[in-house]
């Protein structure tokens, strides 16, 4: 089958840049990307390539080069998926806020939407792609809804995982480790494997494009994940022990990454991963696993979770024990609140999780973020609903200017590795603070002689 009209629903994180790179590399492929959230698909649209509503790098270059040509963005859901032979569901997946499942399970509703709106409105074969991360299983249920609520169509799941890390979701998705596609056995599914093959061999090296079983394909994308955060939380946990033996982590880290089969990736200690995925892909797992009653194995991947809250709560415990075990009415510079540097998402961020404790302290919160909003800030405060809005205000307050979030501070908190931080005259930072001058750094970022040489006390992760 010649693929010519393609579909995305969901124009966010995932969906907004795949599609873009889908529709640089193909140019005879007209792709669209549709969401129901009106703002979201304005600003994709906006004439000024610089509001597109997602921070990537390199991504604002290829939205100018393909938007208007064979790139769309669009509100128009139905027509969307009329034109297309190949829908891409790429909508979020949360984690349960209620019911059964509640705080583990994934939110499958935005799923279901997608699986009847696509029933009812096709009138042709379609090909359907699970882009989101989705539980095992769940292309049977995605296949059910359609066959049963369809018009008498023919439609074939195909799992198609997503891994690009955002911040490098631009290169993730121009060199892929490995573009995975699961799909049926039969000889209607093979051919589906086949379409969406030939689609990602525009760009992509044959050898580095897997084919497997829908279940190995949707169970790998939760593994990978779990994987990715395990690692980081095993070098969470020894953080702390070097810190008790005088061992250094980034020298611990560097020792064993050498080792081929252990690799250097992923080994970075730091204040606790955050971002959209990994804890809500492994409380899915854990919640997976329970339901087939193995608890030996939800356990263990539940622990990957506690150690990383655990490190989270352990860096602002630090400060306060730090700051002569109180920071009430204490300025606190906060550099950084995206999850990690090069995107503007801040969800799960560490850093709210660490203002959230520390304003139970009373300290006064200055934030400085080269690519978050203050209102943003704030609305990720009062998500937690902790306190009342009013008393988020008073607690936390943003900077446009990283000099002035500083100034008169007793304490400085690298939350996010932003390249820029280390560029700055940190010479100049500390005489604008208050005495004595401590930064906290949860990124193992900045130099600590040069830290200490310039007079501040230094304490990073793990040493
Ligand atoms: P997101 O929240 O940024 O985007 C999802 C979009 O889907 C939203 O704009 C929402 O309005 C839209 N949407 C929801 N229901 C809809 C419907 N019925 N019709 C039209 N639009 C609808 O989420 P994201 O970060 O892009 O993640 C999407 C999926 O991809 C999740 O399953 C996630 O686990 C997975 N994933 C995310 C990343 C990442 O780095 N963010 C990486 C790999 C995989
Ligand atoms: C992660 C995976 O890396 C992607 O492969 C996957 O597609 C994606 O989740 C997803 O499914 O959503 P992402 O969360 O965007 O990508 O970013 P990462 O680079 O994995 O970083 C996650 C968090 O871990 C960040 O807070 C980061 O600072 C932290 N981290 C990462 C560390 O603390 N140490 C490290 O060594 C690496």
């Amino acid at each position: 089958m010649k693929i010519t009209k393609i579909c995305c629903i969901g124009a966010g994180y995932v969906g907004g840049p795949t599609m873009a790179v889908i529709a640089q590399k193909c140019p005879h492929i007209q792709v669209t990307v549709v969401d129901l959230n009106e703002e979201r698909i304005a600003a994709w649209n906006d004439e000024n390539v610089e509001n597109i509503p997602i921070y990537e790098p390199g991504l604002d270059k290829i939205v100018a080069e393909a938007r208007g040509r064979n790139l769309f963005f669009s509100t128009n859901v139905d027509q969307a998926i009329d034109e297309a032979q190949i829908i891409f569901i790429s909508v979020n997946t949360p984690t349960k806020t209620y019911g059964k499942g509640k705080g583990m399970a994934a939110d499958l509703k935005y799923i279901e939407l997608c699986a009847r709106q696509i029933a009812r409105v096709s009138k042709s074969d379609k090909i359907v792609v699970e882009k989101s991360t989705l539980p095992v299983r769940t292309a049977e249920a995605i296949k059910s809804i359609l066959d049963n609520t369809g018009n008498g169509v023919q439609f074939q799941i195909l799992s198609n995982p997503e891994f690009l890390a955002e911040g490098t979701a631009v290169t993730d998705l121009l060199n892929p480790d490995r573009i995975l596609i699961g799909g049926d056995s039969s000889e209607e599914g093979q051919k589906a494997i086949q379409a969406l093959v030939d689609v990602y061999s525009n760009w992509v090296a044959k050898d580095k494009i897997l084919t497997t079983n829908v279940w190995s394909s949707e169970l790998s994308k939760l593994t990978a994940n779990a994987f990715l955060a395990q690692r980081i939380s095993s070098i969470n946990a020894m953080s702390e022990l070097c810190e008790k033996t005088g061992a250094d982590v980034n020298e611990v880290a560097k020792a064993i990454g050498m080792d081929s089969r252990i690799g250097s990736k992923f080994l970075k200690s730091s204040v606790g991963f955050g971002g959209s995925c990994f804890q809500k892909d492994i409380l899915n797992l854990v919640y997976i696993a329970k339901s087939y009653g193995l608890n030996e194995v939800a356990d263990y991947w539940e622990q990957v979770i506690i150690m990383n809250d655990y490190q989270k709560r352990r860096f602002s415990n630090t400060i306060v024990k730090t700051l002569y075990n109180t920071v009430a009415d204490k300025k606190i510079a906060f550099l950084g609140w995206a999850f990690k540097k090069d995107t503007n998402d801040t969800r799960e961020s560490a850093a709210i999780y660490v203002a959230d404790d520390l304003i139970n302290e009373q300290a006064n919160i200055a934030v400085y973020d080269p690519k978050v909003s203050g209102k943003k800030v704030l609305a990720d405060l009062d998500y937690l609903e902790t306190r009342s809005s009013e008393k988020n205000k008073k607690g936390i307050v943003s900077f446009e200017d990283p000099y002035l979030a500083c100034k008169d501070a007793h304490a400085i908190a690298v939350l996010t590795e932003w390249d820029e931080f280390k560029g700055y005259d940190w010479k100049r930072i500390y005489e604008s603070m208050q005495k004595p001058a401590f930064i906290f750094d949860g990124r193992n970022i900045l130099n600590r002689s040069e830290m200490e040489s310039i007079g501040f006390i230094y304490q990073g992760i793990g040493s």
